[in-house]
């Protein structure tokens, strides 16, 4: 019988947050957004992995590595008040840190998948992942990437429907079209980076580009499942520059799905 972790990661994460709470027990209001997306991620990781038939250690590992992959958010936010890793600094790499100096250390010591959970937090907000990546973690590193990317489209949806993007994305312009330099970034590349974006279309294409990154069956069809797909196809302006572009991107989520 291997040992649990997942249950250990709960209450370590529940403690761990509520040393950022002020005197009267009160959350930064966007810090309790980064504590509600820990568990909705975890539960598309479980929701993933059980279409993907994942169990006994597989499965923990999972769950754990889901639930605690944001950890660095919380100490970034109580340190430098922005979640913008570029005026701060990358927090994956400060959730493996945080994780190393707080987890406590006996409840790992006899877990042999310890080292993957913290490589899944490290690299689950990386553009490009490295190669060298191990057969047992790899899997690991991309049902969490998976599962944070369908919170991330969930909660973007929600606030642009309720007209409260600015507080997720405070740094975007409402109103206009496709900056340029995005357009050809993503005509040649597929993928598009943050440093081109200066618009809410251009986030959402961005966001849209993600399709690619995806990499389980079940994240294709979970994405289908919330309407994410067809609701981006309805709010992106239409643009000659980038039709073909969604429209490939819709076509890979669709092959995607029974991949
Ligand atoms: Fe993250």
């Amino acid at each position: 019988m291997h040992v649990q972790l997942h249950g250990t990661a709960e209450k370590w994460l529940k403690e761990y947050i509520d040393s950022f709470r002020d005197e009267n027990g009160g959350l930064h209001p966007l810090m309790e957004v980064k504590r509600t997306h820990s568990l909705r991620v975890r539960d598309n990781a479980s929701q993933i992995a059980s279409e993907l038939g994942w169990s006994g250690e597989q499965l923990d590992c999972a769950l754990t590595a889901a639930l605690l992959h944001d950890t660095g958010r919380f100490p970034q936010f109580a340190e430098w008040g922005t979640y913008y890793d570029g005026a701060s600094l990358d927090h994956g790499d400060l959730g493996e840190k945080t994780l190393r100096k707080h987890f406590p250390d006996e409840k790992v010591a006899t877990y042999g998948r310890w080292e993957d959970i913290l490589l899944a937090v490290r690299l689950h907000n990386k553009k490009e992942l490295p190669a060298g990546i191990t057969p047992a973690a790899a899997p690991l590193v991309q049902i969490v990437r998976d599962s944070d990317k369908l919170d991330v489209f969930r909660l973007v949806r929600m606030h642009v429907e309720e007209d409260r993007i600015n507080e997720l994305l405070p740094r975007i312009i409402l109103s206009g079209g496709y900056s340029e330099a995005l357009v050809r970034e993503v005509s040649s590349e597929r993928r598009a980076s943050y440093s081109n974006v200066r618009s809410l279309s251009d986030f959402l294409l961005v966001q849209l580009s993600w399709v690619f990154d995806l990499n389980y069956a079940p994240s294709f069809r979970m994405l289908r499942r919330d309407g994410v797909l067809s609701w981006m196809e309805r709010v992106l302006p239409q643009d000659a520059s980038v039709n073909g572009f969604i429209q490939s991107a819709l076509h890979h989520a669709l092959l995607g799905e029974s991949a």
